[in-house]
């Protein structure tokens, strides 16, 4: 028992630098998404395009999201000719309805399909917002008082905006969802987030 402990925590530690001195998957890409899709047998066919990796994924997980620097420019410049503005040049919407958002789930699991509503952004699964709200996550960093001590400047809103369409854009490998490039908030929906984090009539700033 112990020795098979040692082993497969030696293969633990030894298997990601074999990967990564290679640079290639030490187990067939093939091979993982056959056995992800025989996982959700039940899934709609509107749902398929969701099992296979885009480049940007494939590559953060070639390199356990630590990419070296040619993959995460690379990643970056990808990610950031993805984003699109609002065609009307305002980035900032309704921060009352960017906190039904944040506090929102709603989307994308099984229990939401077909769609009965639209999608949320669970922003506080990972981030602190307002002081009011005492449930969030921490995988993101609190963005209580972000646009206050930004002092709600215009170069941090835009920054804001493509944030929330496109994390990796900003940081490649993010564990941020990348809400507008994948079609899982409307621009309008992250206009409305961008007035949560950013304005100064926000609870956030306050
Ligand atoms: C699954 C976790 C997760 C979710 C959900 C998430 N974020 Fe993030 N967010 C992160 C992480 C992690 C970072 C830190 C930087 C990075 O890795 O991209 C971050 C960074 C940010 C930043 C930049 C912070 C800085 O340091 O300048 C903003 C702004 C932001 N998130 C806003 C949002 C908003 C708004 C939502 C909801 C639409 C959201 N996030 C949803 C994980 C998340």
């Amino acid at each position: 028992m112990r020795n098979l402990a040692l082993v497969t925590a030696a293969l633990v530690l030894v298997g990601p630098f074999a990967a990564r001195a290679a640079d290639k998957p030490a187990v067939d890409p093939a091979k993982v998404d056959a056995a992800v899709i025989a996982a959700f047998p039940t899934a709609p066919p509107e749902w398929h395009s969701r099992f296979v990796q885009d480049e940007t994924m494939k590559e953060c997980s070639l390199h356990e999201n630590s990419p070296p620097k040619a993959v995460a420019d690379a990643i970056q410049k990808r990610e950031r000719a993805r984003i699109e503005y609002p065609a009307d040049g305002k980035l900032v919407g309704d921060w009352k309805e960017g906190e039904k958002l944040a506090q929102s789930g709603y989307g994308l699991r099984f229990t939401d399909y077909p769609p009965r509503r639209v999608n949320g952004g669970n922003c506080y699964a990972c981030h602190q917002l307002t002081k009011a709200e005492v449930s969030y996550g921490t995988i993101g960093p609190s963005l209580l008082g972000y646009g206050k001590v930004r002092n709600f400047s215009e170069a941090d809103t835009k920054a804001v905006y493509e944030k929330i369409y496109d994390a990796q854009a900003a940081y490649p490998c993010s564990n941020m969802p990348r809400f507008g490039a994948n079609k899982v908030l409307t621009v309008d929906q992250i206009k409305d987030l961008v007035a949560l984090v950013m304005s100064p009539e926000s609870p956030v700033n306050k």
